[in-house]
């Protein structure tokens, strides 16, 4: 088994299966995802007239990929109730500290000092992201994990593993032309979702590394990567599929790898949407 072989099979894509019901798409996007993906994104012998091989999920398999995905749809990605009244007082602190014209070494100090909630007391250290700060590509997440907290690097630990492997897929290398970043740059205390407040605080410090990288694409994974950047409470399933706007860059959602690992029948939507990813950057 071949290295790419080997990295297809941990996604679940080799051999290559479809679903037989895959979301509408408009017009446009799906021109564009019909086009053949990049020769080295596709193993060698599969090919789209592959789909519905002897490895297409049955109804049965459909059935609970829905019910899993109702599970995951349901699951909340901030707790409001705890995070909802300090929302106010953090926005009242942001806009007396504007980043507008912060450069990457000051934005880097500026959060590595943030005391603006209260996860920097109960986190090792900040992780502010890593990769080319030029970078066509940005890959944006929720928040550090164990391992991140300990490395200060985002994606580092087994959802790390499966997010190379996704980038591989695509031909994308770590460090080489793209970025990789999250939401929040302090690990929440046992890894659980951020609050609004929370959320509040730390967006301004992505947003301003988006508007320094100006990456051509940006690939929201997960639920609240996808909420704090294109400010809604859509779900994953409704948001995927197209391509959305990020102040004017073009954004596509996916799932989480976090969540893959859990649900790895996903993983086949994830590649959908990476191919949509791909079809974008060529557009
Ligand atoms: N999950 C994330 O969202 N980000 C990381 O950096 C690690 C795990």
């Amino acid at each position: 088994m071949d290295r790419r072989e080997a990295m297809l099979r941990e996604l679940n894509l080799y051999p290559l299966w479809v679903q037989r019901h895959a979301p509408e798409l408009t017009p446009s996007v799906e021109a564009a995802v019909a086009e053949e993906p990049p020769a080295e994104v596709l193993p060698p012998d599969v090919q789209p007239s592959n789909a519905g091989s002897a490895s297409a999920p049955d109804d049965a398999t459909l059935r609970v990929e829905t019910e899993v995905e109702d599970l995951f749809v349901a699951e909340p990605y901030v707790q409001r109730d705890s995070g909802e009244d300090s929302l106010r007082e953090f926005q009242l602190k942001i806009a007396g500290g504007p980043l507008a014209d912060v450069a990457w070494p000051e934005l880097k100090q500026k959060v590595r000092d943030c005391e603006l909630c209260a996860l920097r007391a109960g986190c090792t250290q900040t992780v502010f992201g890593v990769g080319d700060e030029q970078a066509d590509w940005l890959f944006v997440g929720e928040a550090p994990g164990e391992d991140e907290d300990a490395s200060g690097e985002p994606f580092v630990g087994q959802a790390g593993r499966l997010l190379d492997n996704m980038l591989m897929a695509i031909s994308i290398k770590r460090g080489d032309n793209v970025y990789i970043a999250n939401v929040i740059k302090c690990r929440p205390e046992e890894d659980r979702h951020p609050h609004v407040g929370e959320i509040a605080a730390c967006l301004p410090y992505l947003k301003r590394q988006i508007a320094l990288i100006q990456p051509k694409l940006i690939v929201a994974l997960g639920k609240t990567a996808a909420s704090a950047l294109l400010d809604t409470d859509a779900t994953i399933a409704t948001l995927r599929g197209s391509v959305h706007d990020y102040n004017g860059i073009p954004l596509i959602v996916t799932y989480h790898p976090a969540y893959l690992l859990r649900s790895p029948m996903e993983k086949a939507k994830a590649w959908q949407d990476l191919r949509l990813a791909v079809a974008t950057m060529r557009l």
